[in-house]
């Protein structure tokens, strides 16, 4: 039996929507897998009474398949889905990791990213991989139709998750067609400030590069209490605040000192808007790590 642990991710970080993305410290999803004659699935854990264990329905189902890999495949959630953190993403990390050496594939990470996006395409319609890429490789990555660069960084962030979903379909309905010249050029200046901040693990510059006039604007309005959760992030010392991926979850950069008071300054807004909420004070953090024979 194999073990592998994937973190939940934020992707998109404001300015680099479908492009940026960082692997998460905590929450995570434990995949385990024994080689089996076909594929079967068993999920527990957060969300996992809305999660199908049919294997064409399961993002892992997809990963077991693109690999050739049938196995006996349960999986620990620790991410719950449409939480805007990358829950399906996490899943399928883990399991293409696990699959890759239960059946000595001999896949390195990058080449498994494609492989777990395809998963992705099961539950968003397309085949995103800036959940998936952070996951699998760690630190900050960035996803271009060229492949993915990575930088490790180690980024001190809260995320705080309401109890409230928003489906990733939704919420890449509410995305703009066009952007003016004006916002392309703002959204250039912000990505970029936030990739030298992430090389440089500068909370300040990643805060100010997340920015965004085009995309998260429209998707704040999906989310109960946001206006007020980020006003209150910032004003207990975040460097940055945004949706994180397709939302509900919210994302707030910080020095390391701000953490504890921007997680209880967060959910206590969402309290006052009506919404329960929990934070993870968390970092940016490494991919997905495997365990032998459950060691
Ligand atoms: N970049 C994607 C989005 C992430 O924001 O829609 C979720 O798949």
């Amino acid at each position: 039996m194999l073990t592998v642990r994937a973190p939940a991710t934020s992707a998109n970080l404001g300015s680099g929507f479908d492009v940026f993305g960082v692997a998460l410290g905590t929450p995570a999803d434990v995949v385990r897998v024994e080689r089996a004659p076909e594929t079967t699935i068993s999920v527990t854990g957060a969300g996992s009474e809305y999660i199908p264990e049919d294997p064409e329905k399961n993002t892992v189902g997809a990963v077991a398949k693109a690999l050739d890999a049938p196995a006996r495949i349960r999986i620990d959630k620790g991410v719950r889905p449409s939480s805007g953190l990358g829950s399906s993403a996490a899943s399928a990390a883990a399991a293409a990791v696990a699959l890759n050496a239960l059946y000595d594939r001999g896949r390195s990470r990058e080449e498994l990213v494609p492989i777990a996006a395809e998963g992705e395409a099961l539950v968003s319609g397309e085949a995103h991989a800036d959940n998936v890429a952070p996951s699998l490789l760690g630190g900050f990555t960035v996803v271009t139709d060229d492949g993915v660069t990575q930088v490790d960084a180690s980024v001190p962030v809260v995320v705080c998750l309401p109890d409230i979903s928003v489906s990733t379909r939704d919420a890449r309905g509410v995305v703009p067609e066009s952007a003016t010249m004006d916002e392309l050029v703002d959204t250039v200046g912000n990505a970029a400030t936030l990739a030298v901040g992430m090389s440089r693990n500068d909370p300040d510059l990643v805060g100010t590069g997340m920015a965004d006039t085009v995309v998260t604007p429209e998707r704040t309005k999906l989310i109960d209490g946001y206006d007020r959760v980020r006003e209150a992030a910032l004003e207990a010392g975040a460097t940055g605040v945004t949706v994180s991926g397709a939302g509900p979850g919210i994302l707030a950069v910080c020095h390391r000192q701000n953490q504890r008071a921007i997680a209880s300054a967060m959910v206590d807004a969402f309290d006052a808007a009506g919404v329960e909420s929990r934070a993870y004070q968390t970092a940016v953090s490494q991919g997905a790590t495997l365990y032998r024979d459950g060691s």
